[in-house]
């Protein structure tokens, strides 16, 4: 079957980092409410036609994410396409540079943000070499920091909105990822009485998990009997056949593009699974970050705007019932036109 598939961004660039010789690529989903936005994501990919693909998929979910969020931004996403073996750590600072300069490149169209295998420090470099167009660099170098924080609160406030009018006390969460927002939601859960089953795929993580009082397991959390599923690692968890035979009543997390496509959301509408679409659940860390760093808030503002993914949950999930929409959709209606 051949259909033509149109572009639906604006702008994609990409580019062989001339220290590092790693395919770079930048796209720009859309500028119509400001300056794109969207973080830098380092990962081996197959091929860098998969780091492009992603990079794609990524920048068009950003412009949802900024636009239901209500920020002055569209949306866009660096992704350093790495070769299946890596990087040796001793050409990041070249890899850097590079992006810096792909950056660079597009005047100002873009900025960009720490993501999947990018940090803090990363964010300081491409900073100072790309005319300041990058956020989340470390709080003792004037930025606002790691986003982790913020995207857990956020997190924690759409699943809020989820169990409700329930409380997450008593609750069977199964948390998939243990990375540094993982972490942060399965410390929130514990505290406010939830029992937590957590799996990662480094199982070096166990003890740590353990310690803060969660149940490790190694079986696949899709499938068990769950209350909540908080994806926390990378995408693409929820397939056709993971959907169907998923075991949660509601899925609510950190990790972009859960869904490895829209007709995903059908098959959980239709199994009565709920879903808060990640475009609204990991918003908290582009709101933090762009709420201290461009839109002049102190942290108290930036928190009750982040609280506010609560609001936006529960208007994207009644939205979603009284039209029969996957949530998705009910996300992207709510939207306000760019
Ligand atoms: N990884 C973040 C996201 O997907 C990107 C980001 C965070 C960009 C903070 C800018 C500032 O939302």
């Amino acid at each position: 079957m051949s259909r033509t598939e149109s572009f639906a961004g604006e702008a994609l660039q990409v580019v062989r980092g001339t220290r590092s010789g790693v395919a770079i690529a930048v796209a720009i989903h859309s500028t119509a409410r400001g300056p794109a936005i969207g973080g830098c994501r380092i990962k081996p990919y197959p091929s860098w036609r998969d780091g492009v693909d992603d990079a794609l998929r990524l920048s068009a979910a950003m412009t949802t994410k900024c636009a239901l969020a209500g920020l002055p931004y569209g949306g866009g996403k660096t992704v350093a396409a790495l070769p299946a073996e890596g990087l040796d750590p001793a050409r990041r600072p070249d890899l850097i540079a590079d992006i810096a300069e792909a950056i660079a490149a597009l005047g100002g169209r873009y900025r960009t943000g720490p993501d999947i295998g990018s940090t803090s420090q990363d964010m300081a470099d491409i900073h100072r070499l790309a005319h300041g167009w990058a956020f989340c660099r470390p709080e003792e170098q004037g930025g606002s920091g790691t986003s982790s924080a913020a995207t857990a609160r956020g997190v924690l406030a759409a699943l809020r909105a989820g169990v409700a009018p329930r409380s997450v006390a008593g609750l069977r969460v199964g948390v998939l990822g243990f990375g540094s927002v993982g972490r942060l939601i399965c410390e929130s859960l514990l505290e406010q009485g939830a029992d937590v089953v957590v799996t990662d795929v480094d199982s070096g993580l166990r003890p740590v998990a353990e310690q803060l009082g969660a149940t490790w397991t190694e079986a696949d959390l899709v499938r068990e009997p769950l209350d909540v599923l908080v994806p926390a690692a990378t995408g693409g968890l929820l397939t056709v056949e993971s959907a169907a035979g998923c075991g949660a009543s509601l899925i609510v997390g950190p990790a972009n593009n859960q869904l490895v496509a829209e007709e995903v959301a059908m098959v959980l509408r239709d199994r009565g699974i709920t879903w808060i679409p990640d475009v609204v659940a990991s918003a908290g860390g582009i709101i933090h970050a762009v709420g201290r760093e461009a839109l002049g808030m102190d942290e108290a503002a930036a928190n009750a705007k982040i609280d506010a993914i609560a609001d936006t949950t529960a208007a994207v999930l009644s939205l979603a019932r009284e039209r029969g929409l996957t949530t998705v959709r009910a996300a992207r209606e709510l939207a306000p036109p760019a």
